[in-house]
């Protein structure tokens, strides 16, 4: 890349002559176009898709209390803009989406023609089996090529799915299916991880018991028989072998697209909040349709011959918008991999980026520092010549990270797009658009359209006026527009949807993130300033965990925060004060561990466990987390008088601090 600029990566001609967008000056003028007249904006896109009725009216909304509507009385359906739309224009034997299972030999390419057939038939087992237009639908499925099939289908007859990440527990998996009246579920037999067959089965039969025991009877369990000679157990009556039904004679390869109001339910993610209880974020169908295909398009510099490989998990966000929706709508070849990085070897994404021939590659800070740790023959060892992009989610990517993965896996020409966003937004909301503008190591860049970011000074009471932070003044970062992938709401919860986040900033979308915004208006993200805390880019209330250790008989009161971990990005540390009874010990943290575990899920099991006679407390009786929060990062010699005079027993601090776990 020229360096004409000493802070600034600027793009290689050859890639700017290609973009999609090739200066700041375009970018900004269809910024500028997109905040001051998005119907236009937003209109002129969605002609690109496929509607069964147009739309009457492109936007009605208030960003001020998070109420949107777009593309009104206008009627569409994804799933069929993802696979029949493409076939109409041309792409019907192109790959659309490319399987590698773990095993190396498992892999399974599926043309656009192939994958509608497919999903065509699932959608018809579905329906024939009772699932209905405005069903929520719970997917418990690992990374295979049948959950974005069974995604697609409900999609298409007009089922919600709720995909509930694989390492989730059968706890955390009924609380999700109960939040949302899920009352069927798709799951699979096994699965592969890191050379072990994994049993998810007998998690969903836990689940569904909880489930009943709280008052909800699941009707059908779908079991995709992923491993063969995998015997797991059936519940006649409940559950139905998915391949034993793709065979009947009656289940036809063509299923007629439902035809969904711009408005309906698309899906539900859950994620973490600042109480114990997740929230089910409610994306519909139009917005989300159009917002993800313009994302992919223009951050990922989309081509046609492109193969784009994102490593999320589609347990998450990420993983929806930019493995299955995002790349289908423009039809993309995309990568689906079933397991970890480091299996067999901790070179395999590097394989699997030559064995398809990747050019785009999107992937988070935390599996960087993973891979960046191990000897550099790894991935020196590969050609990554067909490379030409690159990506970053999740986190802020610290500059070893970033350099690194510019050096050795873009080979000092490929472009990173450093991408923020959440759950909440359904697409990316600050990226470079990489033939546009430079790159800054460590900063998200400029927002994309229809993005309206203010950086917000912190409010002492609730009667301040909102007050915009000077350039290179860190705050809170907010949002001041609406764009048509937000969530419209979190489901069942409306109020909660407006106290969560319009409130902290009344009338800005408080996104949670600190950031400050440099003199070229660049976004630097300095990671949550509220109670979540990001491990290895997967979001955890630290609420959610405290509700589950204080459930133990021998805590009396728990506390959690974040701190930084060298390649989780941060892990987390508790603080416990135990019963009389109890005994602090390493006993009592294994305990604790397979409680979390068992409850939440292994990734939500805490780093470190420290036993303390007392939480320091301000005077109305309410832990100060900011002061547990230096301790566990180890700056106990940051806490000053000003943080200590607010507690009822300063004394305490310096005995914690004392018996800091290292
Ligand atoms: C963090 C994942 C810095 C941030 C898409 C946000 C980031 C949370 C970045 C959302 C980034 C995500 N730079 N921080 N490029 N991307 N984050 O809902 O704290 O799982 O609020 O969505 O991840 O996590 P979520």
């Amino acid at each position: 890349m020229a360096t004409e600029r000493k802070d600034m990566y600027l793009p290689e001609r050859e890639f700017v002559e290609q973009a999609n967008i090739q200066s700041r000056a375009e970018y900004e003028r269809m910024w500028k176009q997109s905040i001051e007249d998005p119907e236009t904006f937003w209109g002129y896109i969605a002609k690109d898709f496929h509607w069964f009725k147009p739309w009457v009216k492109v936007y009605r909304g208030e960003p001020e209390i998070g109420d949107n509507e777009w593309f009104i009385g206008g009627k569409t359906n994804i799933s069929y803009n993802c696979l029949d739309a493409q076939i109409e224009k041309g792409r019907g034997d192109k790959v659309a989406l490319l399987f590698q299972g773990e095993p190396e030999a498992d892999c399974k390419r599926f043309t656009y023609k192939e994958l509608l057939k497919h999903v065509c038939r699932f959608a018809n087992v579905l329906k024939k089996n009772g699932v209905k237009k405005g069903d929520r639908i719970a997917l418990y499925l690992p990374m295979i090529w049948q959950l974005p099939v069974v995604m697609l289908a409900c999609a298409r007859i007009g089922a919600v799915h709720t995909v509930v990440f694989g390492g989730f527990s059968a706890e955390a998996l009924a609380d999700r299916m109960l939040a949302c009246g899920a009352k069927k579920l798709v799951t699979t037999n096994g699965y592969w991880r890191g050379g072990k067959k994994i049993n998810a089965k007998a998690n969903v039969d836990r689940a569904c018991m909880l489930c009943a025991s709280a008052g909800l009877t699941i009707d059908d369990v779908f079991v995709v028989d992923r491993m063969v000679d995998f015997d797991v157990p059936y519940i006649v009556y409940r559950d139905t072998s998915l391949s034993k039904e793709l065979m009947l004679e009656e289940i036809s390869d063509f299923c007629p697209a439902e035809k969904m109001d711009a408005e309906d339910p698309l899906f539900i993610m859950y994620t973490s909040g600042s109480t114990g209880k997740p929230k089910g974020t409610l994306h519909t169908t139009a917005g989300y349709m159009v917002y993800t295909y313009t994302t992919f398009k223009y951050i990922f510099d989309y081509k046609e011959e492109d193969v784009f490989f994102c490593t999320a998990d589609i347990g998450w966000i990420t993983g929806h918008s930019y493995i299955v929706y995002g790349p289908l709508l423009n039809g993309a070849t995309t990568v689906l991999y079933e397991s970890v990085p480091t299996y067999p070897e901790p070179d395999r994404f590097w394989h699997i980026i030559d064995k398809f021939k990747v050019t785009t590659f999107y992937t988070a800070p935390t599996v960087i520092r993973s891979l960046m740790n191990r000897d550099i023959k790894w991935v020196e060892k590969h050609d990554l010549s067909s490379l030409r992009l690159l990506g970053s989610v999740g986190e802020p990517i610290n500059p070893e990270a970033w350099q690194w993965y510019y050096h050795y896996v873009g080979h000092d020409h490929c472009p990173i797009v450093d991408t923020w966003w959440q759950t909440e937004a359904g697409g990316i909301l600050i990226s470079a658009i990489p033939g546009a503008m430079g790159l800054k190591p460590g900063s998200a860049a400029l927002p994309f359209f229809g993005v309206k970011p203010v950086i917000l000074r912190a409010r002492n009471s609730g009667d301040e006026p909102a007050e915009e932070a000077e350039v290179n003044e860190k705050g809170e970062l907010c949002l001041a527009s609406n764009w048509p992938g937000i969530m419209r709401t979190l489901y069942g919860e409306p109020e909660r949807h407006i106290s969560g986040y319009y409130t902290q900033q009344p009338g800005y979308f408080f996104s949670g993130d600190g950031a400050y915004k440099d003199e070229d208006g660049y976004f630097w993200i300095t990671g949550r300033i509220d109670d979540i805390v990001n491990i290895s880019g997967h979001r955890l209330g630290t609420a959610e965990v405290e509700k589950v250790l204080c459930s133990h008989p021998g805590v009396v009161e728990a506390a959690v925060v974040g701190y930084p971990h060298p390649v989780k990005g941060e892990d987390l540390y508790v603080y416990v004060v135990t019963s009389a009874e109890w005994e602090g010990n390493d006993a009592l943290r294994d305990e604790l561990k397979n409680l979390v575990r068992q409850e939440i899920g292994p990734i939500a099991i805490p780093g470190k466990i420290q036993f303390v006679q007392e939480m320091p407390k301000n005077r109305s009786g309410k832990i100060v987390r900011r002061i547990l929060r230096k301790i566990a990062s180890g700056v106990g010699n940051e806490i000053d008088a000003s943080m200590l005079n607010i507690l009822a027993e300063p004394g305490i601090v310096k005995i914690i601090d004392k018996e800091r776990i290292v």
